[in-house]
């Protein structure tokens, strides 16, 4: 049994808190113990924190959300089996390396930390792979949910905040897009995502499993003080793509499509700082422990950015010319997908913050040239 499997639940408050998170911070999986003088900075909110379970924390947004949850003084007890996520991108609470379909792991961890909450971002994420291998998706997205629901259920974890997507609802008959706007996705991933949302639903009616649904549009940008950011391998987001090529790291950007019905002839989409993303998933859990009702809301700005306009906005912040090559639309691609956000705003009273194209660039530009420093 490992080390961390010793320091149960129920003892934890008999080991000073500085030792505590340091004994986490050095026995979880791979996890590099700090200094306890680092570590100090964490006690107060160890006290006043309640655990929330993150699966997929050591991603995109997950890890934005573990670094927001610290910041309110919740203790993120991450879940991600590094499939596609970043060990170093794990720096605000216990590590776990693992899988969602591991039900004896899952055990473990709702034993050892009892979460609260958890919120759920483990998955796969890429549309053409989807595609090709649904399989694929089908069993880590929607199994590994059901295996995640499951655990819940056991052990008595009552609230989950869930990553779904805009692609659940296809190409979309109007925008912005409201929230009961049909869902009808056009490739596997879209469509595990929206079966997940049908799943929660259920098991909230008939185990009274609380919910909070947020349907991302494109989350974009990086912590604005640069300590995480964007990382896919492979990447298929345009604003990493585009500064990678800026750095050099690859010869051009491919441009879907140039003759789309908009302004300028390319798509439109909906870029949502993953910040506000992540404080969103903070309102969620709030909203939960106030109101039985579940939750499903938009999360976007509500404004349309096309292809062009952020190339524009990477050529304005990073002072460099950027090259692209007009490839062609990608079947399956809408011509515009924007969320009518308001009514995120009205039951959680979010707003994004940073909604300017360019600070969006800017935070992830910020990241992007310190991580080439770094290697
Ligand atoms: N990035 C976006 O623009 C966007 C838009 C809409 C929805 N989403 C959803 O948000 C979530 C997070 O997206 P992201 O961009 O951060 O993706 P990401 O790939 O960076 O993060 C997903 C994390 O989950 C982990 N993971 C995958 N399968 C796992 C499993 N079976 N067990 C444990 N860990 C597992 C991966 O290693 C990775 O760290 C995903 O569910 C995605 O579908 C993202």
């Amino acid at each position: 049994m490992s080390r961390l499997y010793k320091h149960r639940f129920k003892h934890r408050f008999f080991l000073t808190t500085d030792h505590f998170i340091h004994t986490l911070r050095s026995t979880v999986v791979g996890s590099p113990a700090k200094p306890l003088s680092d570590c100090r900075k964490h006690r107060k909110v160890f006290l006043m924190t309640e655990n929330i379970l993150i699966t997929g924390g050591a991603g995109y947004v997950g890890s934005h959300t573990c670094q927001a949850l610290a910041a309110k003084g919740f203790l993120p007890v991450c879940l991600d089996n590094l499939i596609n996520g970043h060990q170093s991108a794990v720096q605000w609470g216990p590590f776990v390396r693992g899988d969602i379909a591991d039900t004896s792991i899952l055990d473990r961890i709702f034993s050892d930390y009892q979460p609260k909450a958890v919120i759920h971002f483990a998955a796969y994420a890429y549309v053409g792979e989807s595609v090709e291998d649904p399989a694929k998706y089908y069993r880590n997205n929607v199994a590994g949910s059901i295996s995640l629901l499951e655990a819940m259920r056991r052990n008595g974890c009552k609230n989950i905040v869930f990553s779904s997507s805009c692609a659940t609802y296809g190409i979309p008959e109007r925008v912005p897009i409201p929230e009961d706007h049909r869902q009808l996705p056009i490739n596997p991933y879209g469509r595990s995502k929206l079966m997940i949302e049908q799943i929660i639903r259920d098991y909230g009616s008939a185990y009274g499993i609380r919910y909070a649904i947020l349907r991302y549009f494109n989350a974009a940008g990086a912590d604005p003080q640069g300590r995480i950011g964007e990382d896919h391998n492979p990447e298929t987001h345009l604003l990493p793509i585009l500064l990678q090529t800026v750095l050099g790291r690859r010869h051009y950007t491919e441009v879907y499509g140039t003759d789309y019905d908009t302004p300028d002839g390319t798509a439109i989409r909906d870029y949502i700082h993953v910040s506000d993303l992540a404080s969103a998933h903070i309102l969620s859990l709030k909203y939960l422990a106030q109101t039985a009702q579940g939750l499903c809301v938009n999360l976007g700005t509500g404004q349309g950015r096309s292809v062009t306009e952020v190339i524009q906005a990477v050529r304005q912040v990073t002072g460099k010319p950027v090259a692209y090559r007009n490839v062609g639309r990608r079947p399956g691609d809408p011509p515009s997908l924007v969320a009518k956000a308001d009514r995120a705003c009205s039951l959680l009273g979010w707003k994004p913050d940073i909604v300017d194209i360019r600070e969006i660039v800017a935070t992830a530009w910020n990241w992007h040239r310190s991580k080439e420093e770094r290697t």
